[in-house]
């Protein structure tokens, strides 16, 4: 929203200077619009073609700044950790680091101790991993935003999955493309249908909800 005062004086300072471009330096006589309408539209043509050109850019520009990098991202996280450049670029198993994903009902994120298995050697200067360094000194866990929701009542567990090769990507989407995990709250229906599809325990409801 920060923007909205930005676009406001952008579009009036188009606006004037359309105006004295196109009245040749006499903005009154654009009054003169309505009863000449053709005239002046004729006269002003380039300057309008203008006016139309600006706000398309401005909006286009506008959108592709906040619009479409803002739409669906997710929280932001204490430090700006993306799974694009860890599991996508530099291609590091998602199991290096979420170890206890095949074993445990909760896979949790690594400790901060894990990240230094790398990072006192990888960019150990940059501020974010310098950062990262203060939450290690102090012993504070890394104070993560979760992303990935149940209903409270659900149970869940991740080994049951994995062992039938359920892929990643099935629940969480294409993590590995991703800077900053969006939120996501299962709903049931989620569950069932791949359920069905896959010809798994549907009768589990039984066994699902505690
Ligand atoms: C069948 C669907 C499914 C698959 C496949 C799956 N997950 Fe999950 N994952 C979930 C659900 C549902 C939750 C939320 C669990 C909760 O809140 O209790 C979750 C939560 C997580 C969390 C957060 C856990 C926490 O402790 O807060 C991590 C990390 C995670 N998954 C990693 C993985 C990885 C890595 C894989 C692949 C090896 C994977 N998941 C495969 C459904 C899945
Ligand atoms: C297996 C090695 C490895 C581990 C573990 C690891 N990283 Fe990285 N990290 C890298 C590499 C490689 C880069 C890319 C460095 C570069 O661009 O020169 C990187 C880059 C980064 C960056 C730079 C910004 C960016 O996204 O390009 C941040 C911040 C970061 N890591 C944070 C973390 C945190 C926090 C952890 C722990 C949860 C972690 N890393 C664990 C290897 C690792
Ligand atoms: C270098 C370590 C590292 C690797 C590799 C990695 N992750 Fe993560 N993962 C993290 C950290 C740190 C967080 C917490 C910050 C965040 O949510 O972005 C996290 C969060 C998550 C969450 C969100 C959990 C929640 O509910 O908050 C999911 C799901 C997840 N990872 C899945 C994956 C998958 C799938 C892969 C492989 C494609 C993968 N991760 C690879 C470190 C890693
Ligand atoms: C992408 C597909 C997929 C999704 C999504 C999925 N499951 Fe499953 N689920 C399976 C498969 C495949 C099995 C394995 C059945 C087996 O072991 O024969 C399974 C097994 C289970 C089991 C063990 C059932 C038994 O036989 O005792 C439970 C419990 C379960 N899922 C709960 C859930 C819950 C809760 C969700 C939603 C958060 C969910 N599943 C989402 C595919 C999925």
């Amino acid at each position: 929203m920060t923007a909205l005062p930005v676009i406001a004086a952008a579009l009036a300072a188009i606006f004037i200077t359309t105006i004295l471009i196109g009245t040749g330096g006499k903005p009154l006589t654009v009054f003169t619009f309505f009863a000449q309408t053709k005239a002046v539209f004729l006269r002003n043509k380039g300057a309008l073609a203008a006016l139309f050109a600006s706000v398309f850019l401005v909006a286009a520009f506008l959108f592709a700044f906040y619009g479409a990098s803002g739409a669906g991202i997710g929280p932001e996280q204490p430090i700006p950790f993306s799974h694009r450049v860890h599991a996508g670029v530099k291609a590091i198993p998602c199991e290096f680091c979420h170890s206890y994903v095949r074993r445990s009902t909760h896979p949790g994120i690594p400790p901060v101790e894990k990240c230094f298995y790398c990072h006192n050697d990888i960019i150990p200067r940059y501020p974010w991993i310098q950062k990262e360094r203060e939450y290690f000194d102090t012993k504070t866990p890394t104070p993560w935003k979760k992303v990935f929701y149940l209903p409270e009542h659900v149970l869940f567990n991740h080994e049951r999955h994995l062992k039938m090769e359920v892929q990643c990507r099935e629940c969480h989407g294409a993590i590995e493309t991703m800077d900053r995990i969006s939120r996501k709250r299962f709903k049931m229906g989620f569950c069932i249908t791949c359920h069905q599809e896959k010809k798994a325990n549907l009768g589990c409801w039984l066994a699902c909800h505690n």
